[in-house]
């Protein structure tokens, strides 16, 4: 979790998620984003899935080698996704929404809805459950799907990670990662109000250009969320329950 500037306001923030295949800019582009929206005076909170608080990333640890294939294949490695976002969400998510932080994280419950679902074999009735107990009725504001060729992605992942070994997911093979970008677009088809698919070829700088329009556009408007000194926001603003269905 990186804090990127002081807090400015008290109303809530906004949580915007990254999505995408592997290599397709996630982390790239949030740190660019979060430099704007500091340089725009908003407090921005940093962080990613699995993990982002310290619980939840030995559990990050433990999913990334891969050890749902020893303690019972997928359900069990969902429920651990599951036990890394509750405790994301309740240490480090909504107390930064609270205190008037955007948050930014890279991957959401739409990797859980794509890698466990569409392309794994957890039922959606187990994950619907699972979503309830972590997240209940909150949702991200925004969620920024980044789509890239498959080749391309993985190519750059390949770049990143020099001589290490691919880790349980960037080893999965190239048909995988064609199911995972197909799976993305039905996602971002499905629910336009809330994703926006972006082109994520091309140099960093001019990703970050067609992300930034749309934040402007979507979110920068809001009352809450108006940049100092620019009259006339738009006013779209939503309230975000905080509904969160725990189980004790
Ligand atoms: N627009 C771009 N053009 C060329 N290279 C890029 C671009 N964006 C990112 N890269 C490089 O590609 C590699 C992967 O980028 P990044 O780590 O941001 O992707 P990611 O989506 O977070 O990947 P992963 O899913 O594996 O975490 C990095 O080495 C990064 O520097
Ligand atoms: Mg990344």
């Amino acid at each position: 979790m990186v804090e990127q500037a002081p807090q400015t306001g008290s109303s809530r923030g906004r949580f915007i998620t990254f999505e995408g295949g592997e290599g397709a800019g996630k982390s790239t582009q949030i740190k660019l984003l979060a430099e704007r929206l500091a340089k725009a005076g908003q407090a921005t909170v940093v962080t990613r899935e699995p993990g982002g608080s310290p619980g939840a990333e030995i559990i990050r640890h433990l999913l990334l080698s891969g050890i749902g294939h020893l303690i019972g294949g997928s359900e069990a490695e969902a429920l651990l996704f599951a036990a890394a976002r509750d405790d994301h969400v309740r240490t480090l998510i909504e107390p930064a929404l609270a205190r008037g932080a955007w948050v930014l994280c890279d991957r959401f419950y739409d990797s859980t809805r794509v890698y466990q679902g569409k392309l794994g074999d957890v039922s959606p009735a187990l994950l619907n459950a699972l979503q309830d107990v972590t997240i209940g009725a909150m949702k991200p504001d925004l969620t920024v799907i980044l789509d890239i060729p498959v080749e391309i992605g993985l190519k750059r992942a390949a770049v990143r990670r020099g001589a290490e070994a691919p880790d349980r997911f960037e080893g999965e093979n190239a048909d995988f990662h064609r199911k995972l970008r197909d799976a993305y677009r039905q996602i971002a088809a499905a629910e336009p109000e809330r994703c926006v698919l972006i082109d994520a070829e091309g140099e960093p700088k001019l990703v970050a250009d067609r992300i930034w329009l749309t934040v402007q556009d979507r979110m920068l408007g809001w009352p809450q969320a108006k940049p100092p000194g620019k009259p006339g926001a738009k006013g779209r603003g939503k309230t975000k329950s905080k509904a969160k269905a725990r189980s004790a």
